[in-house]
């Protein structure tokens, strides 16, 4: 068994808790480049082959342990790309991956920290969020991940180390939440209207759970006032910093834009005043009129807190792996969230939220969840692209 503190999920056993890992890493596969790098070809990253083959599990299930050892590295690509759908701040994607015969090994990439995460919460946030597309990318392959997670205390960037355990088919929300991966995308602009349907928030608040979190519903109007006045206050504050005004618009894209990172104009919204019911958004298009999705539209219907009981590294990667989970989950039913860090950025206003809402843990998202029909999903970088020169 490995260290408890290693463990992606202390106590809970889904389809996918890690139970153990060898070492040895004999190749590399990296993903990496300069932000706003130029692609030098526009092929999507999930490729119709690939979307089928993440649902089919056919082939690998009469699997032999030597053949088990391979999968990996047959399948380097497909993992990486997977992966690298997942959600990052500023699309930053600030993760490598190295793959070998029998482990994917993660790796942080601090050239793509933002300076307004000196910690590298957000950072690590993102990258656990990678983790668990990773692990979802091996469901599809008919295995059981195994993840050992931040296995050398003397390589801070490394993150983690997937392997392949025992044969076992993807079940049916694992095949629904892998067909969602194309299309789930952070949603900045109005929700439709609707109810969520029955049962979804639970399922949601199951998924955070079985990955080391809490997702603290927002409800009742006196809880959404005092977390709206707080964060509004903060993001204020936020929008007036020169230093964070720098790094937006060093992440955001015109739509005239090529590159595969950071945010693009497609993916903004105006900011032609707040609709009710939202919680402030960053100002990403900085008066530059960039933005291409509308305001407006109706109150979304669930607002959500994202809590870790620890404010450590392991923490924020359980708390990204329990994001990604839960925003699949979601998107599985057509579901769609705006993520908001900005407030959590000061360390203040999170100890602030937290006890004004009296929240059992460490806020690292906030989110809001509805249906909605107006963004698309953003590029990533392919594996092994170059940097451009
Ligand atoms: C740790 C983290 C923080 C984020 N913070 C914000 C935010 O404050 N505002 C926002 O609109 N989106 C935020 N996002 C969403 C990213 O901008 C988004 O994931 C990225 O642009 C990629 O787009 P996609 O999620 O549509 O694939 C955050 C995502 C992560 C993982």
């Amino acid at each position: 068994m490995l260290p408890a503190q290693n463990r992606c999920r202390p106590g809970l056993r889904p389809p996918w808790d890690p139970v153990d890992a060898g070492r040895g890493v004999t190749a590399c596969v990296r993903v990496f480049g300069r932000p706003g790098s130029r692609p030098k070809t526009l092929t999507p990253v999930l490729a119709a082959g690939d979307h089928a083959r993440m649902s089919d599990s056919r082939d690998s299930m009469t699997g032999t342990t030597a053949v088990q050892a391979q999968v990996l590295a047959g399948h380097g690509r497909f993992l990486i790309a997977a992966a690298a759908r997942a959600p990052s701040v500023h699309n930053t994607q600030p993760w490598r991956f190295r793959v070998s015969p029998d482990v994917v090994e993660l790796w942080s990439d601090p050239q793509r920290k933002l300076r307004a995460d000196p910690s590298g919460r957000e950072m690590l946030i993102s990258c656990g969020a990678a983790l668990f597309g990773l692990r979802l990318a091996i469901r599809s392959l008919g295995y059981l991940p195994v993840t050992e997670l931040l296995p050398d205390p003397a390589q801070l960037r490394l993150l983690a180390r997937v392997r392949t355990g025992a044969a076992a088919p993807a079940n049916g929300l694992e095949r629904r939440m892998l067909d969602a991966v194309p299309h789930r995308h952070t949603h900045r602009g109005p929700f439709a209207p609707g109810p969520l349907p029955h049962g979804l928030l639970a399922g949601l608040q199951h998924d955070a759970l079985a990955e080391g979190a809490t997702l603290a519903l927002v409800t009742g109007g006196l809880a959404y006032d005092r977390l709206e006045r707080i964060t509004a206050a903060a993001a204020r504050r936020g929008d007036l910093n020169p230093r964070a005004r720098a790094e937006i618009r060093r992440w955001t894209r015109t739509a005239a834009s090529m590159a595969r990172d950071g945010i693009p104009a497609t993916a903004l919204a105006s900011r032609t005043g707040r609709p009710p019911g939202r919680l402030p958004q960053r100002d990403f298009d900085l008066d530059r009129g960039i933005a291409r999705l509308p305001s407006g539209g109706a109150p979304p219907p669930a607002t959500a807190v994202l809590l870790t009981p620890g404010d450590r590294r392991a923490d924020w990667l359980r708390a990204g792996q329990a994001l990604y989970r839960l925003l699949l989950h979601a998107a599985s039913q057509r579901l769609f969230a705006s993520l908001h860090t900005q407030p959590l950025e000061d360390t203040a206003t999170r100890g602030l939220i937290s006890s004004q809402l009296a929240l059992p843990g460490h806020p690292q998202m906030l989110l809001q969840l509805g249906p909605a029909t107006t963004a698309s999903a953003t590029g990533r970088r392919l594996p092994g692209e170059p940097d451009s020169p």
